[in-house]
């Protein structure tokens, strides 16, 4: 996934532009590039790095710059290595048109030949440089008179997932096209327009926003007149202009070293904004969004089976509900890898299912593929995005969660907000099914309370970071967990790969000794989820098998499993004991501090860790 920006309008200091780019750093930062028109030239700055390296390639200069049609980027490599060549934003031959594109031109290889035959000469190895060189290929074949019609000429010929941004200097036009990956335009002082991937790069500019819709086409024409074109539909559409409520402020660090330590901290917020109005503690009723208490009341004579579907730390969160649903209603359930769901969505009676599509950014690529597949079969689907306006909030009965943005690459407070969205729709359908039934009530009064838990646990992580310390160095890491704690140990185990880079696996407990075992030595430490439960005699037949072969056990406990358990590990990590549904909730958010503070003691770059980007919008 990439950020890309936009603007035409009044003259502005392209350092602003800058500043906005630097708000979707999150969604990668292999490499990134400026272009805006200059004294009636086309100016363009680019290169491999982050945006501060492209701030120290202007020496000093871009201060005193100001333009007013401006486009930037900021890459994840999908189609050619991070260097300067291959940084956005790229040229025609003519350095006419300049454009700069998130997303995968499939078809790329083909239009690159002909327009070689043609006699364009490329530069990179990128698919999204034939976009500038066929928008002068259309002006050289007179297809088109204005940037607009050449752009609705070219889209046609375009397979793949787009969101670009393309000026022409010479024109002074701009147009922005949205087809598959997200596109927001920002207006203010009536004609002027910052065009961007998500919103808070356009919230230092203004919070009235126009979210493309799929196939839209903005133009700009020189006298900053907009129209949109929808080319799915061919005929020019009217998008309503919305008014975006939350400020800058969330995109910023608020005085935390990073922005993952700042969204740990939010989880508190999270929760409670996550279930307001949802639960009622008077007659312990849940009180999902209508569209998705209309759906499930519509299926859930007709099912028997709940499917979470999901990538990464979505996945985690669908894993947990498959445990919720077997624990709190009477349906079968499973949660499947949703790059791994696309190949058996054949055969199978839909009408007896009702998936569970997981997904903060809502843009995830894997995910919407089977999502829009298993739509078009017909199939009962509610979606769980973070991100409103986001294709899968747009396209399916969604039950969002209210984790507002998240801008550290390691998702945190959105697996939380997940977990407790989860949890709301099986108490829903749980309450249809058995309304009096007394672990509903309790659990909801738990819920309601979870928050002021969170909190205080959050008071005092000092422990968390003296661990950290102590563990940092080690290579390699295995994380376990039983039954509701299996989930949690996957995610335990992602977070430190993804932001620290040591090596981490996890297992469900009993799973240990048929064969990872053999990993077992002092150089091997184990994280131990053991929560007080009815499972805690297995979990310490476990934990003696790791002891009788010198492996090192840092066991999270809760204050009632601790004297049980204290005696037979290296280290502890103390968490409040809370009902048994909030337990892998709780727990995670320790091994979510335990990853921050190893990755930060390492020097490591928490916010952006290498390789990575906060959705991947490519498959
Ligand atoms: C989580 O820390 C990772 N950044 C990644 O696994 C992420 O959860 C996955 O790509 C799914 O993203 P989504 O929730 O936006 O679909």
């Amino acid at each position: 996934m990439c950020g890309v920006v936009g603007y035409k309008g009044k003259e502005i200091k392209i350092i602003d532009i800058i500043n906005s780019l630097k708000l979707l750093e999150y969604r990668g930062y292999d490499s990134a590039g400026i272009a805006f028109s200059y004294n009636g030239n086309l100016v363009i700055q680019k290169n491999e790095g982050k945006i501060d390296k492209l701030l120290s390639s202007f020496n000093g200069k871009y201060k005193d710059i100001s333009s007013n049609m401006i486009i930037a980027h900021t890459r994840w490599a999908t189609h050619g290595i991070p260097n300067d060549i291959n940084a956005h934003p790229h040229l025609d031959c003519k350095k006419r048109i300049a454009v700069v594109h998130n997303g995968i031109i499939e078809n790329y290889k083909e239009l690159k030949q002909e327009l070689i035959n043609k006699g364009h000469v490329f530069v990179s190895d990128t698919d999204s440089e034939i976009l500038s060189h066929l928008i002068e290929d259309f002006f050289n074949d007179n297809k088109g008179n204005n940037l607009f019609e050449v752009i609705l000429n070219i889209v046609a010929k375009l397979k793949g997932a787009f969101a670009f941004v393309a000026i022409d200097n010479e024109l002074q036009e701009l147009v922005a096209v949205r087809y598959e990956s997200p596109l927001i335009i920002g207006i203010f002082d009536n004609n002027n327009y910052i065009i961007s991937s998500d919103i808070p790069s356009i919230l230092r500019f203004t919070k009235k926003i126009i979210p493309l819709e799929n196939g839209d086409i903005f133009y700009v024409n020189k006298n900053n007149e907009y129209k949109i074109w929808n080319f799915l539909v061919n005929k020019e559409v009217k998008r309503n202009i919305e008014f975006i409520s939350w400020d800058i402020s969330i995109a910023e660090k608020s005085g935390y070293k990073h922005f993952m330590l700042k969204e740990i901290m939010e989880q508190p917020k999270v929760i409670k904004d996550t279930l307001l109005e949802r639960i009622d503690l008077n007659s312990y009723v849940v009180n999902l969004d209508d569209k998705v208490k209309n759906l499930i009341d519509l299926v859930i004579d007709k099912i028997d089976n709940v499917m979470y579907l999901a990538c990464g730390t979505s996945y985690h969160a669908g894993l947990l509900g498959k445990y919720y649903t077997w624990e709190l209603t009477n349906f079968n359930s499973d949660a499947f890898y949703a790059s791994e769901y696309r190949y058996i969505t054949k055969n199978i009676n839909l009408e007896k299912i009702l998936y569970i599509i997981i997904s903060q950014s809502g843009e995830t690529a894997d995910t919407l593929f089977v999502s829009r597949e298993l739509k078009n079969l017909g199939a009962n689907i509610i979606g769980i995005p973070n991100v409103i306006g986001s294709s899968l909030y747009r396209e399916f009965v969604s039950f969002p969660t209210r984790a507002g943005i998240e801008i550290g690459v390691a998702a945190t407070k959105t697996f939380t907000a997940q977990a407790i969205a989860i949890l709301l729709l099986n108490l829903y359908i749980n309450s249809i099914k058995d309304e009096d039934n007394p672990i509903l009530k309790n659990l909801i009064k738990n819920l309601n309370e979870f928050h002021i838990i969170v909190d205080k646990f959050l008071e005092d992580y000092m422990n968390i970071q003296e661990l950290a310390i102590k563990y940092k160095d080690y290579e390699n890491f295995l994380y376990l967990g039983r039954n509701l704690m299996y989930p949690i140990a996957l995610e335990g185990a992602l977070k430190l790969k993804e932001i620290s880079y040591i090596h981490a696996e996890a297992y469900p407990s009993g799973e240990m000794k048929h064969g990872p075992i053999a990993l077992i030595d002092s150089k091997m430490p184990t994280m131990y989820l053991v929560p007080y439960n009815e499972l805690i005699y297995k979990n310490l037949s476990n934990i003696q098998e790791i002891k009788a072969r010198k492996g090192k056990i840092i066991a999270l406990v809760d204050n009632k499993s601790l004297e049980i358990v204290r005696d037979y590990v290296d280290d502890v990590i103390v968490l409040p004991y809370v009902d048994k549904f909030l337990q892998p909730i709780l727990f995670n958010i320790a091994l979510q501090l335990f990853a921050y503070f190893v990755a930060d003691l390492k020097g490591l770059d928490v916010d952006q860790p290498r390789n990575l980007a906060k959705s991947v919008t490519v498959e």
